[in-house]
């Protein structure tokens, strides 16, 4: 997605080699235009794959989650990052660990917001190291639904979280691939929209 990877450009700033700061339009301020593009930019990679509903995690995947869910037709539903295990039969959790904030959360699903055959496209703001995207696939199979594919709005391309992914046979849909970043420059490889 072209147009993001020149916002990336523009407003971005790479806090480090590992680190992209990206507050002024994902994280803490969010361009909804912007948004509104990257919503119809995952519709258009996703068609054909029957989604059902959208799937995120709190709280920067939710902006370009509800308009990726507007430009479907179909429902966006929101998992929590919980700190302690919950005990309900409506709740289903994961341990997550997070390299980049060097903390762990329970994942958590409300199962009664996944229906036995859903086709879920899941959308998240970064790829890392795969994670979070692996851990709310599994909540999701579990309540009986399917991954279709995985829409993440910036990947960097330089940590393993696409090969685990792919490697467990999930079809990944980038729309910014950061190859390498440093102290004022910012690169991309081919994007998958
Ligand atoms: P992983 O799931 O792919 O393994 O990623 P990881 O745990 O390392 O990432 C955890 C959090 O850090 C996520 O936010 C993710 O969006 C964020 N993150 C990872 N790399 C970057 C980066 O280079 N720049 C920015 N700005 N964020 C990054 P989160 O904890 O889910 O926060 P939020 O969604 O509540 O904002």
């Amino acid at each position: 997605m072209l147009q993001l990877e020149e916002k990336i450009l523009r407003d971005g700033r790479a806090l480090n080699e590992d680190v992209l700061l990206v507050d002024s339009f994902l994280n803490n301020q969010v361009d909804a235009p912007l948004m509104a593009e990257a919503g119809k930019a995952f519709a258009e990679a996703a068609k054909g794959l029957g989604i059902t509903r959208v799937i995120t995690i709190e709280s920067s995947g939710i902006a370009p989650a509800l308009m990726t869910a507007m430009a479907l037709g179909v429902p966006m539903v929101i998992l929590k990052k919980s700190t302690s295990r919950i005990l309900n039969d409506d709740i289903l959790q994961t341990e997550v660990f997070s390299f980049t904030k060097n903390a762990a959360y329970q994942l958590t699903l409300k199962k009664r917001f996944v229906l036995p055959g859903d086709r879920v496209l899941l959308i998240d703001d970064f790829l890392a190291r795969g994670e979070a995207a692996q851990g709310a696939s599994k909540l999701i199979e579990q309540a009986g639904g399917s991954v279709a594919a995985i829409g993440i709005v910036i990947e960097k391309a330089f940590q393993p979280g696409r090969a685990l992914l792919t490697g467990k046979g999930y079809k990944v849909i980038s729309l910014a691939r950061v190859s390498k970043m440093g102290e004022g420059f910012i690169e991309f490889v081919e994007a998958d929209a």
